[in-house]
């Protein structure tokens, strides 16, 4: 080990301590994190305190991160890290429904409900009507997909967010699958635009770079079938005013969806809703797994 290291000669020194790293991905992956990292600082005269700043900065986005609160997400989101690691690892083929970033709202012990079911879980709301298919490149139906789905209710809140209100029960999110035909359906509320979470350390960011945290109203889903690529995407409302400055940069235009008002009326599963409703349609189609 050499001493008396310089701007100049330090980094290569650094790197060298993985040479004996035994698996070669991780060596690559350190070897290049130490590389950007000491240009990083190099080419913008970083200082002690800016450093010692942004290492607090950091430990904090630790501290408040929970199961349902995962604020390292939201940090890779609001930078585009999120957006651009999907696009670098997206192998889906040309007829592929497009995949878009997961977010901070996705939990793993969400309920299981039958087509038709409403998923609301009692939240109060603009009655939504959801309707899917599941296809295959060739346009063939997909049984037995299993289509997790989530999103927020009317005043841009998801469940995790409100969990003293909803004593901690999931609503708005559900784990459905196709039928024979490939296709799914639920009734839930409508969800609407929201901010990211602001009250951590990435809305100071958001706040010292006077950014709008806002996201355009939409869906979750995250599909698995036997046989196909796994999906995770999103459908947008078309004439949502924050569709083009997504504060998380996750919008594609192949993603924009009519999320339909009607009035009081027969909603698509035969039921007659008294009040205004929405209807949201959807063809989803998967690529084979290789
Ligand atoms: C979301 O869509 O749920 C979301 C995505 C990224 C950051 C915050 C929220
Ligand atoms: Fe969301």
């Amino acid at each position: 080990m050499s001493i008396d290291l310089s701007e100049d000669t330090i980094t290569k020194e650094v790197q060298s301590t993985f040479d004996g790293c035994p698996d070669q991905r991780t060596r690559e992956l350190f070897v290049e994190l130490v590389r950007h990292l000491h240009d990083f600082a190099r080419e913008t005269r970083l200082t002690g305190d800016e450093w010692f700043t942004a290492m607090d900065f950091l430990a904090r986005v630790g501290t408040i991160t929970t199961p349902t609160r995962q604020e390292f997400v939201l940090l890779s989101d609001i930078l585009g890290l999120s957006v651009l690691v999907d696009l670098i690892n997206e192998h889906h083929g040309p007829h592929a429904t497009d995949s878009t970033l997961l977010g901070p709202f996705f939990v793993e012990g969400r309920p299981a409900a039958a087509n038709g079911a409403d998923i609301s879980g009692g939240v109060p709301g603009t009655p939504m009507f959801v309707t899917g298919r599941v296809v295959g490149p060739g346009g063939e139906p997909v049984a037995g997909a299993r289509v997790d789905t989530w999103h927020s209710d009317g005043d841009g809140h998801y469940d995790v967010q409100q969990q003293e209100k909803l004593h901690g029960r999931p609503a708005m999110r559900a784990l459905l699958t196709t039928g024979d035909d490939g296709r799914f359906w639920y009734r839930s509320i409508a969800p609407r635009f929201y901010p990211v979470p602001v009250d951590g350390p990435c809305g100071e960011i958001m706040r010292a770079a006077d950014r709008s945290p806002m996201r355009p109203e939409h869906l979750h889903f995250r599909l698995h079938a036997d046989g196909y690529q796994p999906l995770i995407t999103m459908l947008f409302r078309r004439d949502d005013d924050h569709l083009d400055h997504d504060a998380v940069f996750a919008v594609k235009r192949s993603l924009v969806a009519d999320f339909v008002r009607h009035g009081p009326g027969t909603a698509p599963d035969g039921t007659e809703v008294g009040e205004p409703f929405q209807t949201v349609d959807w063809t989803f189609t998967l690529s084979r797994r290789p």
